[in-house]
Order: structure tokens, then sequence, then C-alpha cells
């Protein structure tokens, strides 16, 4: 549809609109004047001139009639005037804003995901559009820059162990490199990169859309701790960092799926080991907050700066890239976390007095109410777990 037949289209419209009304009431009176009016004249100017001629009160009845019509022709051609102005003007007004918002989309359609539309100082219908039309242009644009960043952090993530297979693979063919258990090793791990980040990039994916197939169920805060400390405890001992677990054990219980809890509590009990250095200590917490259950995983390691806090649960983000990648991090781990957490309707934060002051990740989640006083929890293998 061109804009220009749309404006007359609309503008025609209108006024045919108002021409009905106008004609319509135009006829009605024409109709009921020449029917009544005549009648009324001649029965007033028989009582009031019956001295005058009759000639002459034939004359003065056909010179009121055309008076009647007359002022009625010009009321219609004044109201036929003024309705085309009104319907011209109203189109105007109507299409002005609507071509700009087909303009607009057109371009989003091509692409042009910054395209808006001025925002119209009073406060109409055509106003609320275009607010509206914005607010879809900016989610549209959002999504679009999340994507693109995807695909770029992607193919950084790639490079790295691409880069190491492909040197590999060439050392191996050129016998620079030779055929034995290091090389295989080395190849191995890249591999085992690859697949753990095609695996979490798929968590990050679904959990981003929303589409974590959560299986809630209700369990006792301190089942989930004990699971997560004993499924971390050999990689404690082997590094020699101490894991502790404090459980209240008045705990009302809490409606979660356990293994996506699981799979937080081990992520931060992976990430707590990996930055606290031998000799050091770590602790998993389990206490009522109001009406929320808060695990808080707290270690004594290299800490994180204030202004890194919300950052390390952006996609890909790592303080310390290099070493992240070398001890096999993508990045991903406090990203899938909270989106977990978020699926749960809780909430997750880091907190830390910064360098060398060690870090505490804290988890929120809604608690059900068991009754009054809750129930007793079971022991997280003991209160102190290690
Ligand atoms: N307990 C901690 N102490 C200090 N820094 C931490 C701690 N936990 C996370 N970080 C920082 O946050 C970054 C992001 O953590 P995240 O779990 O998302 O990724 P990762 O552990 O590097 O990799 P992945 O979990 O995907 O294997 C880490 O690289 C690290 O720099
Ligand atoms: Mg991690």
């Amino acid at each position: 549809m061109s804009s220009g037949w749309g404006r007359r289209s609309l503008a025609a419209r209108l006024f045919a609109g108002q021409l009905l009304v106008i004609v319509a009431g135009s006829l009605t009176l024409a109709l009921v004047a020449l029917a009544i009016a005549p009648g009324l004249f001649r029965t007033h100017a028989r009582q009031a001139l019956t001295d005058l001629p009759p000639d002459v009160v034939r004359h003065l009845q056909q010179a009121f009639e055309d008076a009647i019509l007359l002022a009625l022709a010009i009321a219609t051609i004044a109201a036929l005037v003024t309705a085309l102005a009104a319907s011209w003007l109203l189109a105007q007004r109507l299409t002005r804003p609507i071509r700009t918002l087909g303009e607009a989309a057109q371009r989003i359609g091509g692409g042009g995901y910054q395209a808006r539309v001025p925002m119209a100082a009073h406060g109409d219908e055509l106003a609320a559009l275009g607010r509206a039309f914005n607010q879809m242009a900016a989610a549209l644009e959002a999504t679009e820059r999340h994507r693109r960043a995807l695909l770029a952090d992607l193919a950084h993530e790639l490079r790295t162990p691409l880069a190491t297979l492909e040197a590999y693979v060439e050392g191996l063919a050129d016998g620079v490199v030779a055929a034995d258990k290091e090389a295989w090793t080395v190849l191995q791990g890249e591999l085992d990169r690859l697949r753990r980040l095609a695996e979490d990039l798929t968590a990050v994916s679904r959990a981003e859309e929303h589409q974590l197939d959560l299986r809630p169920r209700p369990v006792d805060p301190a089942v989930l701790v004990t699971r997560a400390i004993q499924a971390a405890e050999p990689a404690y001992a082997a590094k020699g960092v101490t894991l502790q677990a404090s459980v209240d054990r008045r705990l009302a219980q809490v409606r979660v799926d356990v293994d996506r809890i699981g799979e937080v509590l081990a992520n931060l009990l992976a990430n707590a080991l990996r930055h606290t250095p031998a000799g050091g200590r770590v602790e998993v917490t389990a206490q009522g907050r109001g009406d929320e259950l808060e695990l808080a995983v707290v270690d004594s390691g290299e800490g994180i700066s204030p202004e890194l806090l919300e950052r390390v649960f952006e996609r890909f983000f790592r303080v310390d890239p290099a070493r992240s990648r070398d001890s096999g991090g993508s990045g991903l781990g406090l990203t899938i976390t909270r989106a977990i957490i978020q699926a749960h309707g809780g909430r997750v934060w880091a907190e830390s007095a910064g360098p060398g002051g060690g870090a505490r990740f804290v988890v929120r989640l809604p608690a059900i109410s068991t009754g009054a006083g809750g129930r007793p929890a079971q022991r997280a293998g003991g209160d102190g777990a290690r």
C-alpha cells in the first residue's frame, strides 16, 4: 500500500462518512421544511394578511419557500466544505504517524534494529502505539546485540582449543610431535573442553529462552547441602582445601529441582576450590532468612574486586581469562547458575572483601512453609560435613 494512497483513502473514507451524515440531515431538513412550512405560512398569512390580494400572498409564500431552500443549500455547502477540510486535516494527523511507524517497521524488518519513531508529546492512542513500538524495537535490538555478542564470544572461545588441536595434529602428521601419551592427553583435554563448551552453551541458551525443564519437589535444604558436599569432597581432599557445612536444622523445606540445585552448588564449590589455595577453607551454609532459604558458599581464597562482583555472572566472563581457560573454565558456570536460580524464583549474588579477602556466593530461594515451626531437617552429613 503506498502511503499517498493510504492518506487519500483514509481522508476519502472520513469524508464519505461525514457526507452521508450531511446529505441525510439536509434532505430530512428540506423535506420537513417543504412539507410543513408552506402550510404553516398559509395558515398564518390567512389570519394576519386578510386584506392582501391573493397573488401578493402567493408571491410572499414563494419568497418564503425560496428563502428556506436557499438557506438550506448554503448551509449544506458550508457543511460539506467544513467536512472536507476536517477529513483532510484528520487524515493528515492520523496518516503521518502511521506512515512513520510503517517506515520504521520496514527498516527493522531489513535489519535496522536501531529504528525508532519520534515520541508525540500528547498522550493519545497514537502516542501509546508509538511508545509500544519503540519498546518492541528496543527489545529486538537488545536480542540482536545479544545474539551477535554470543557469536563473537563463541568464535573467540573456539579459537584456542581449535588452534591447539590444529598445531598438534599438524605436528603429529609432520613427525615434529611424538605420538606419545602426553600428546594424546593434550588432544583429549582440548576435545573435552570443546565438548564441555557445547554442553554449557546448550544449557545457557535453554536458560536464556526460559526453557529449563525444572522438576521441582519439596526437599530438605540439608539434603541439598549433603549431596553437594559429598560430590565435591574428593577434589577438595586432593587439593588440600578444607570443606565444611553448617546447616540450620529447623529449616523449612524448599520446592526445587534437586538435580539443578545440585548443579548450582557443584559449580559454586568448583569455583571456590579453583580460587582457594591449598590449606584454605570453604564452607557451605544453609539458613533461614525471613521467608527464604539462604545457601552460601564461602571461601578463604583470592577474592573478587568489588567492581567485578556482578560481572562474574556474565557469559564467558573470567577475572583472569588465561588462567581460567588453562584450568578448563569456560566462564559459563555462573551464568547457568543464575539462570537456574532465577527459574526457581530466587536470586544469587557474590560478595567479597576484595582481592585476597575470600568470596561469598549467596543463593536465596523461596521456602515452603510446612506449618507452625516447620519441621526438623535431616542432618547434612553432620554440621561440618568434613
Ligand atoms: N569463589 C571465587 N573466587 C574468586 N573468583 C571467582 C570465584 N568464583 C568465580 N570467580 C570468578 O568468576 C569467573 C566466572 O565464573 P564461572 O563459574 O562463570 O566460570 P569459570 O569457573 O571460569 O568456568 P566454568 O564454570 O564455565 O567452568 C571465574 O572465571 C573467576 O574469575
Ligand atoms: Mg565455574
